[in-house]
């Protein structure tokens, strides 16, 4: 069984979209944790009515990014957590996961990365008037949305679309690639051993 982490500081709504897919039976691991930064995120509130346990976090409290991920790190490792999926987690993975979990954290960016990096992807899209935005998921590592890519789908932008129209689009396509992605993911892990 591979037992999955998913770090949010938002709506959560893509950590509920992989619980789903696991309680569907379409994710062959299993959602053993929440790690967050923001006590107030909506996304905690999914994981109590799931009934996963959640670890959360003042980075306010800590004097580095070492230190806190060194916590993050003891409660992963007590909850046997094989594979990190970072759902709307606004802070960059600093070396102490990155080397605990190497090729083992993954990230969902509204974009078709390189493309629109870093805060607000889809307002950048927006504003660029590009015709086709999308989403992307890859390997994690030190910098802002960079990290070998897994996979990418595009969407479309229609000249009379809002910004919201657009964001509910990627919204509906990341629900979907992000749970399937992981499972490609999950299977490749157990075929590696
Ligand atoms: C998603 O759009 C994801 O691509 C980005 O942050 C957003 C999180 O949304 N990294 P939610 O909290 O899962 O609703």
């Amino acid at each position: 069984m591979v037992n999955i982490a998913v770090f949010a500081s938002g709506s959560g709504s893509n950590f509920e979209a992989v619980v789903r897919a696991e309680k569907e039976g379409n994710i062959d691991g299993k959602v053993k944790l929440l790690v967050t930064d923001n006590q107030d995120a909506y996304a905690v509130e999914r994981a109590i009515a799931h009934d996963i346990p959640v670890f959360c976090f003042n980075p306010r409290q800590f004097n580095s990014k070492a230190e806190f991920e060194k916590e993050i790190l003891t409660k992963l490792q007590e909850s046997g957590i094989d594979l990190i999926v970072l759902a709307g987690y606004m802070r960059l993975i600093g070396s102490t996961l990155l080397e605990a979990y190497e090729n083992r954290i993954l990230n969902i960016h509204p974009s078709l990365l390189p493309a629109f990096p870093g805060l607000d992807a889809v307002g950048q899209a927006f504003d660029a008037k590009v015709k086709v935005t999308g989403v992307t998921i890859h390997y994690v590592d030190s910098g802002m949305d960079t990290g070998p890519i897994i996979t990418q789908e595009p969407v479309k932008i229609d000249s009379r679309d809002t910004k919201e129209d657009v964001q509910k689009r990627i919204q509906r396509v990341e629900h979907s690639l992000y749970p399937a992605t992981i499972q490609a993911v999950i299977e490749q892990i157990k075929r590696s051993g």
